[in-house]
């Protein structure tokens, strides 16, 4: 089999074989097949598709070019949530030790923020002393004693996938639902969790712009989990606006921490405790309410154990950017929307997000906001504090900022927080 044969072959619209794709793969992983022939081939399939034995066949092949973890041993469940990434997305902070304290293991591998949105590791990483690296036999020691461990994927995890990753980021490949779904569900089979609850996102923040594209994600997702044998349930969820008040990472940080003491914004709180429900659903544990464990401390405490398993210290104050500036209403009525896209713009030119992997970020920068879409305005009010390292940037942030707002004599239209559920 050569490189050139099976590119050809999806070139001409035709189903890849188990064969060709297992091929590919594993010659793609070995360096065998180039980067510039595996360009031509992600180009073919986001131009021409790959059908339901394709995708399961290429998921199946990049799981076997790494290891797979395997949590067996444990004497509870496994779940975990992956979320397609947006604007001011924390949930997995505070959801994570909430689900471990109500039975669940939850061994969690996250990743770094790119362009837009942000990244649940680089916001771990705000806390001082917390270490996003750790060998497989650290997670297992963090899970044990904290119920729940959020850390980077070591190298060996889906090599295939990460390589091709790269790859698809430069070369305009990233948009294509085979691909997307075969990547992150390579990566979460793996990780070896018995149960996993998808959160994809919808509207101008997210990857997915539309349900429709958002519903045949989740849907492809969901097959390729079932048929691994992971129990799998996605919901689809709105990311027109961004999640909470708080985008950034240490500020991001900051609101997590009020949700696992009893308060913080509705939405936030309203996502977390869906989606435990829905994890311990999957992982087939029954009463327990996610509700009472915000309430009576026990998250709060799973927290605690979790960030200093990690070398994190959960008392100390998180760093704050040096400079910040006030965004104003521009006339009294309602905010009739608050774009997405614009606030994760804006976050990303104040310095909480990178343009390439390699980039720092800064802990503080971000935005606050102090308004959602629906809430009354009065002219002047503030409508979001800016905060950045260098004042320098926040002339590029307000252009972000531009048309990402309005206020009017009504509230605007906007998606329903939870939009589907789908299994
Ligand atoms: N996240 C991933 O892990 N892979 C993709 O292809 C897109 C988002």
């Amino acid at each position: 089999m050569d490189a050139i044969e099976v590119i050809v072959a999806k070139r001409d619209g035709h189903e890849l074989t188990t064969d060709r794709i297992d091929w590919v793969i594993d010659a793609y992983t070995r360096g065998e097949v180039a980067d510039e022939q595996m360009s031509a081939l992600a180009m073919a399939i986001l131009l021409n598709g790959m059908n339901r034995g394709e995708i399961a066949a290429w998921t199946q092949a990049m799981i076997r070019s790494g290891e797979r973890m395997d949590w067996s041993g444990l004497d509870r469940p496994t779940a975990d949530k992956h979320s397609t990434g947006g604007v001011g997305d924390k949930i997995t902070l505070p959801l994570a030790p909430l689900v471990a304290a109500c039975g669940a293991y939850v061994p969690q591998l996250s990743g770094r923020g790119l362009g837009h949105t942000g990244g649940t590791l680089d916001k771990l990483e705000s806390i001082p002393g917390w270490r996003a690296s750790l060998s497989n036999d650290e997670m297992l020691d963090v899970l044990r004693s904290a119920g729940a461990v959020v850390c980077a994927a070591g190298s060996g995890l889906a090599p295939a996938d990460k390589k091709l990753y790269a790859l698809r980021d430069v070369t305009g490949t990233v948009e294509s639902i085979p691909l997307i779904a075969s990547s992150i569900m390579s990566k979460k089979i793996a990780e070896g969790t018995g149960s996993l609850v998808l959160d994809v996102k919808v509207g101008s923040g997210a990857f997915m712009k539309t349900v429709e594209q958002a519903r045949e994600l989740a849907e492809t997702m969901v097959a390729l989990g079932t048929d691994a044998g992971v129990r799998t349930v996605a919901l689809l969820t709105a990311m027109d606006r961004p999640l909470g008040l708080a985008v950034g990472n240490a500020l991001e940080v900051e609101e997590s921490v009020e949700v696992l003491a009893g308060g913080g914004p509705s939405d936030v709180v309203e996502l977390t405790v869906r989606l435990a429900r829905e994890m311990l659903e999957a992982a087939g544990i029954a009463g327990k309410d996610p509700e009472q464990a915000l309430k009576d401390g026990s998250a709060m405490d799973h927290w605690r154990r979790m960030i200093a398993a990690q070398g994190g210290d959960p008392d100390a104050p998180l760093p704050r950017a040096a400079e910040t500036m006030t965004v104003a209403a521009p006339a009294s009525g309602v905010l009739t929307g608050l774009d997405a896209y614009a606030v994760g713009l804006a976050a990303w030119r104040l310095g909480a997000g990178r343009a390439r992997k390699e980039d720092p970020v800064s802990a503080g920068a971000g935005v606050t906001l102090h308004a959602k879409p629906g809430d009354v305005v009065r002219e002047g009010q503030p409508l979001m504090t800016l905060h950045a390292d260098e004042s320098a940037r926040f002339e590029r942030a307000l252009e972000a900022l531009e048309g990402g707002y309005a206020v009017g004599p009504a509230a605007g239209e906007h998606l329903p927080l939870v939009i589907d559920r789908i299994t």
